[in-house]
């Protein structure tokens, strides 16, 4: 087994709340070890260019409550290159990194994949994105801040669409996964939620709408970005086909959900699997991605982490159906 001295640690894809907290768990994990940290800029970009910066102990106080990332991040085309991934290598040796631990989603763990296995570098990944879109983890860093933006802004626009009685439809992140539509909707009492996992949504909607109560003021519906439905716009344009009684407004949350102050989940999360992110390397572990499956730490092989989806469990559409009432 090689031994690690020097870890290489990036962020990249969007950027979630809470990765600052675990850069800062990453750094100070390592430092107990002895190990040294440097900290690449702008994701794989940064790896490619040799954007090193040394890190230590006192590099990462103070940022465990900020969202966003101190590393910056970026998604990179270049990175899917030969040339790219050659030159990063190259990048690699200059400095003696013998290790690497990237925190991201789906994008970034491919591309961990690929290069660990082509150059023979160990590589840990730390699921952070606000999607929760990864398998072999119940939970990813980001995804519980970005429910609670969605569930505050939707509230406020629950008040002026009760004072008004609109229908409001609410388009939310999540790129091909509906999880954070699912999860906002329910704890919005949204009376509609359409998410990619559940096919004809929208004659659903229409059958909810048309037998729906009456007596109700306002209605909020909300739409993953990825339905098949085509978002908000669309949603809104079929609706306004098909009924001529509702007053119709339409809300893209769009990038708010990404930023913020992390949630103390968040952040607690973020600290355990920078923690065993490091722990696992020291131990021999690579390839994997690091996450919290049932309380406890999780490697899964990154080939596992990004082709698979969790089911999402139909017994929560049919609450939503029966409490939306
Ligand atoms: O993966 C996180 C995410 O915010 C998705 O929910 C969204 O589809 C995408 O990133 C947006 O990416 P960008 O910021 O590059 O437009």
């Amino acid at each position: 087994m090689q031994q690690i001295k020097k870890i290489g640690l990036l962020t990249s894809g969007g950027d979630s709340p809470g990765m600052n907290a675990c850069i800062r768990a990453v750094v100070r994990t390592a430092a107990f070890h002895n190990l040294e940290v440097i900290g690449i800029l702008h994701g794989y970009d940064g790896l490619i260019d040799g954007e090193f910066v040394q890190m230590n102990a006192k590099s990462v106080s103070n940022i465990i409550q900020r969202g966003g990332t101190i590393l910056k991040t970026a998604r990179s085309p270049r990175f899917m290159t030969k040339e790219g991934m050659d030159r990063a290598y190259r990048q690699l040796s200059i400095e003696n990194i013998d290790a690497l631990i990237t925190i991201g989603g789906n994008g970034t763990f491919k591309g961990a994949d690929v290069f660990g296995k082509t150059y023979k570098v160990p590589i840990i990944g730390i699921a952070g994105t606000i999607d929760n879109d990864l398998f072999g983890t119940d939970f990813t860093i980001g995804y519980d801040t970005a429910l609670n933006t969605v569930v505050d802004a939707v509230d406020k626009i629950r008040d002026t669409a009760e004072s008004h009685d609109r229908l409001f439809i609410v388009e939310v992140m999540g790129k091909d996964a509906g999880l954070i539509a699912l999860r906002s909707g329910i704890g919005t009492g949204a009376e509609a939620i359409l998410i990619p996992e559940s096919k004809n949504d929208i004659v659903k909607l229409f059958e909810r709408l048309e037998k729906g109560r009456k007596d109700k003021a306002s209605k909020i519906i909300i739409v993953a970005e990825g339905d098949d439905s085509g978002g908000a716009f669309k949603v809104a344009e079929l609706v306004k086909q098909r009924f001529d009684n509702f007053d119709t407004r339409i809300t893209v949350l769009g990038h708010i959900q990404r930023g913020g102050s992390p949630s103390c989940s968040d952040r607690v999360l973020a600290s355990r699997l920078g923690f065993a992110a490091v722990e696992g390397l020291i131990e021999g572990k690579q390839g994997s991605m690091v996450g919290i499956l049932n309380k406890e730490i999780a490697y899964t092989p990154f080939e596992n982490a990004v082709k698979h989806i969790e089911e999402l469990n139909p017994n929560l559409l049919r609450m939503v159906e029966i409490l939306s009432l």
